[in-house]
């Protein structure tokens, strides 16, 4: 039994090993750090059960993996640079608060903790001294005991004083965080993008990559940033006696120090402000992966000490993990209602940021090659708070040698097996084939029609409408209007109430206005906005059908392109038969609502960069200045919002990332339109 664990954990002592050296010192992390934080936890179990098997050097008893590189003069720390314990479970973090409890009470009663809550921040460990007020060395973590220097590189960072104000100690020894915020990653990523190189996986390595530059003028372009939390060697002045007052006197000295910091009587209201922070994890410009509790009182730090690696006084609560690798069984395509046809990743369901992951589109060609993702890798995915999963990247260190970089299928996977096409200057890949003549377009088209922003059929969602298209029931949207409540109970999932609502939703979108019905259609380039001066234009579908492309192209606020697709729409043979299947089944055609739209843009100022499927640039314009709202040509600090669309103008993007503008796709735009409301996660950044 014990020659088992021995071995386990010599197992987990190499594998560490490794995961350090790609973290410490190639800045390239091969499995995220919730998994290595599994491995170190394991480890420590074990020799904490098997305390004969404990070694100086295994990976619990160090810091920073005991790397020191080679390629920056070494410095050593006067005070060694700790490590701080994890946790991530409410039950472990209350234990932990009690064993602090117990150390300071001794034989006695406790005296009264206060608890310094702070956000983790995901970045890299600095030590910064400072010698009759001027700035004199910068260096890594390191292995806690000796670090690098890059006293050259964090000069560089704006955020970091050059001299300290009269007053300060004789010598004054910093340590913090420096950070790359979210903002300036996109920033840099984008500048990625259009020189066609593969983006940065994320910020912390970014930031780890940036600093480690031997051309300091490189480190300056990046931009990155400072957070101070805790002296070092401090010779020659008074310290204070709390971290809570250590931090306002930095803060007092010039140095920048994170405003978040929470003082809480009980570890309960500091569980609780952890689980605050959780849920705002995404409302700052940097990136965080926890919470740290410290002892506030220095005093009470002193008598509690230290292990080998971490203080007793303190603790890192981590969040759950938004990075986690897996792999990528193989890379598919979907064909979409339009003919875009679109490439996602298939993967093995991993848990990560809060649920399960399988499938995670990878939106077109360019961006599959640009990440290099290739069948059988192991690949990083990451999903933040209620964004899109992502496949990151590949992690190279697995990849097996054989594998070949993917390539975009040239045939369509729908039964006509039609040559997709991409036109030049064009990011997406198009099926060519009519809709009518494959299964998957139909079915979406369909789904699209009931959907809330067209003709709003409740209870009829995907699934019902993929079942009702592969039994061939419903071939035409018109088909919907016969369907009865005895057909519908021949469907899963359906009982005599769920299809009697069913048919009654289906009876009321019969009364939809025409601007809704139109949209529904799904005719190619037409949004709300364009159908809605469609209809009040024309104001019946046969107006509209018998309207000719320099009829409709003259209304203002109606571009060529849409003017081409509804001429094109309404000449094809198919698209009239399901104009007549509606009216037969005794959908409404000419209704038209002449009310006002509301102003629900008023005081807004939105850009409009890229193609969107549904406007014309002009008709964006007129779609937001109808609101109430602006439409500017330019981003500016005071603009609302930048809606992307395809092949958007990088300078537009970069300036509203810059900036901190929110920046949202062409379906959050749709209910910008409709609500005056961004999406929660569009909130525009804090500095
Ligand atoms: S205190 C002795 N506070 O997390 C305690 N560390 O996992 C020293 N970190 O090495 C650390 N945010 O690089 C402290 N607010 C914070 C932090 C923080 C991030 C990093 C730091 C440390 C690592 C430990």
């Amino acid at each position: 039994m014990t020659d088992e664990v021995a071995a386990r954990i010599d197992e987990l002592r190499d594998e560490l090993r490794a995961h350090d050296r790609a973290y410490y010192v190639d800045d390239a992390p091969t499995i995220p750090d919730v998994e290595y934080d599994a491995l170190l936890a394991e480890l420590g179990r074990l020799e904490a059960e098997h305390p004969e098997l404990v070694a100086d050097d295994s990976p619990t008893q160090r810091v920073g993996g005991g790397f020191v590189t080679t390629t920056f003069a070494p410095v050593t720390h006067r005070v060694p640079l700790m490590s701080l314990d994890n946790t991530f479970e409410r039950d472990e973090f209350l234990g932990w608060a009690e064993r602090v409890r117990r150390g300071l009470a001794g034989d006695g009663e406790a005296p009264p903790i206060r608890w310094a809550c702070e956000l983790k921040f995901d970045g890299l460990a600095v030590s910064i001294r400072y010698e009759r007020g001027r700035y004199v060395q910068a260096a890594t973590r390191g292995d806690g005991r000796v670090g690098e220097d890059v006293t050259a590189n964090v000069a560089t960072i704006a955020d970091v004083p050059e001299r300290l104000p009269d007053g300060a100690p004789e010598v004054l020894e910093v340590r913090g965080e420096i950070y790359l915020p979210v903002s300036e990653f996109d920033r840099i990523n984008a500048a990625q993008d259009e020189a066609g190189k593969p983006r940065y996986v994320n910020p912390r390595n970014t930031a780890a990559g940036s600093l480690r530059q031997k051309d300091p003028r490189i480190t300056a372009q990046r931009r990155l940033r400072l957070w101070t939390y805790q002296l070092g060697e401090v010779v020659g002045g008074e310290v204070p006696t709390s971290h809570s007052a250590t931090l306002a006197w930095l803060a007092e000295l010039g140095l920048p120090v994170n405003p978040l910091l929470t003082v809480v009587d009980d570890p309960e209201a500091a569980y609780a402000w952890i689980a605050e922070r959780e849920g705002k994890r995404h409302d700052e410009d940097y990136e965080t992966d926890g919470v740290v509790v410290k002892v506030d009182a220095l005093a009470q730090r002193d008598r509690l000490g230290s292990t080998a690696r971490a203080p007793r006084w303190a603790i890192a609560f981590k969040f759950p993990p938004e990075e986690r690798t897996t792999l990528l069984h193989d890379i598919e395509i979907s064909v979409g209602r339009t003919g875009r046809v679109t490439p996602f990743a298939r993967l093995e369901p991993v848990f990560v940021g809060g649920s399960t992951v399988g499938v995670a589109t990878l939106h077109n060609e360019d961006q599959v090659a640009v990440k290099d993702v290739r069948p059988g890798d192991t690949v990083i995915v990451r999903k933040a708070g209620d964004v899109i999963p992502e496949v990151v990247g590949p992690v190279l260190a697995g990849r097996d040698d054989a594998t070949e970089p993917w390539a975009f299928p040239t045939v369509c996977p729908c039964p006509e097996r039609s040559t997709l096409v991409r036109a030049d200057g064009d990011a997406n890949t198009y099926c060519v084939v009519p809709a009518s003549s494959c299964p998957e377009r139909r079915w979406q088209g369909i789904a699209h029609f009931a959907s809330r922003g067209a003709m709003d059929i409740e209870g009829l969602g995907e699934q019902t409408v993929l079942a009702l298209t592969r039994s061939g029931r419903v071939r035409h949207v018109g088909d919907l209007y016969s369907l009865t409540v005895d057909e519908l109970l021949g469907y899963e999932g359906f009982a005599q109430l769920s299809a009697e609502n069913l048919i009654s939703a289906i009876d009321v979108s019969r009364s939809r206005p025409l601007p809704r019905l139109l949209f529904g259609l799904g005719i190619e380039h037409l949004g709300p906005t364009g159908a809605e001066l469609l209809a009040n234009r024309f104001r019946t579908l046969d107006g509209i059908a018998a309207a000719t492309e320099e009829d409709v192209a003259a209304i203002d606020g109606v571009g060529p392109a849409i003017a081409a697709s509804v001429a094109r729409w309404f000449a094809d043979d198919d698209h009239r038969a399901t104009v007549s299947g509606l009216v037969e089944g005794g959908v409404r055609t000419d209704i038209v609502e002449t009310d006002e739209v509301e102003p629900v843009l008023a005081g807004m100022s939105i850009v409009v960069t890229g193609a969107l499927e549904g406007f014309s640039r002009d008709g964006a314009a007129t779609a937001i200045k109808a609101r109430g709202g602006k439409a500017p040509g330019s981003v500016s600090k005071k603009t609302t919002a930048v809606v992307v669309g395809d092949a958007p103008g990088a300078a537009k993007v970069t300036k509203a990332e810059e900036v901190g503008v929110p920046i949202i796709d062409e379906a959050a735009f749709v209910r910008l339109l409709e609500s005056g409301e961004l999406p929660a996660s569009a909130e525009r950044a804090t500095d």
